[in-house]
């Protein structure tokens, strides 16, 4: 891992390989670690590049930031680290950050891969859900939610192991990180709209097995995003890309092959 200080606090990221840079945004309430089955694979064929988004992993405290302000960040470490653009990959909370990219600075977008995640805003009664449940971690901590994700998600078809992975993970969260993005999910955008103006090539992944961000949410990005391939991983539940590394990789690595061919990314 290596660090980062952007304006006044450290983000820490690992940062492995060649080329034009894959920019790995992780889910909920998890950090960088949950991208290492795609890490080893593809530091092999070119430049990875996964941080811990601030508030969670190593980097510091959140600053109770927008999902806008998350991606601002990650613009910010391109910076720093000189790349112009990156593959910018996203998986459910990531993937909202990964559209906020977009239509905050859609010129440092090579392409992008939305993972199990929707385009839509909260409905009132889940970001009421979510305030209260960030009430709830500031209160309590985040061992709660440690014990009750990891089923959520996974598929029943998962390694029992992958649970207690995940478990670990969230474990060393900070509450303040995890309660402050739940706020900030629950204050997300509707990025629905911005859909047709996504210009970059993009790939849609989905475990079949994932309840929740269903198919049904996919085809809704795949519908709007002209220049867009829909995958579905099967016997995977919402974190894809940990428990079925294999298919996701095969799909990921043929979408990025496609996308240094037309655009010359390395
Ligand atoms: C995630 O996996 O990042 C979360 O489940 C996203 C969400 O709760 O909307």
């Amino acid at each position: 891992m290596a660090r980062a200080r952007m304006g006044g606090r450290e983000m820490w990221y690992e940062l492995r390989g060649h080329r034009a840079p894959l920019l790995l945004i992780h889910a909920f309430p998890l950090d960088h670690e949950m991208w290492r089955p795609q890490i080893e694979t593809f530091a092999k064929v070119r430049r990875i590049l996964a941080p811990d988004l601030m508030g969670f992993g190593s980097s510091d405290e959140h600053g109770r930031e927008t999902l806008d302000q998350h991606a601002d960040d990650l613009v910010a470490l391109l910076d720093r680290l000189g790349f112009p653009q990156a593959v910018v990959c996203g998986l459910s909370m990531g993937g909202y950050i990964a559209l906020a990219l977009w239509r905050r600075h859609p010129t440092r977008v090579a392409a992008m891969v939305l993972a199990d995640t929707r385009s839509g805003a909260d409905s009132e009664s889940t970001a009421a859900d979510r305030r209260r449940l960030a009430s709830r971690i500031r209160r309590e901590g985040v061992g709660s939610l440690a014990e009750e994700m990891p089923s959520r998600l996974l598929s029943p078809y998962a390694d029992p192991g992958a649970a207690t992975e995940l478990c670990e993970i969230i474990e060393r969260q900070p509450k303040e990180g995890v309660a402050s993005a739940l706020e900030a999910m629950a204050d997300r955008p509707d990025s629905t709209e911005d859909l047709p103006t996504i210009a970059a090539p993009t790939l849609i992944l989905v475990g079949t097995n994932d309840d929740v961000t269903p198919l049904a949410e996919s085809e809704l990005i795949a519908q709007g995003i002209p220049d867009s391939k829909l995958v579905e991983v099967p016997r995977a539940g919402h974190l894809a890309n940990f428990e079925e590394p294999g298919a996701f990789n095969a799909a990921l690595r043929t979408f990025l092959e496609t996308v240094d061919d037309s655009q010359g990314t390395s």
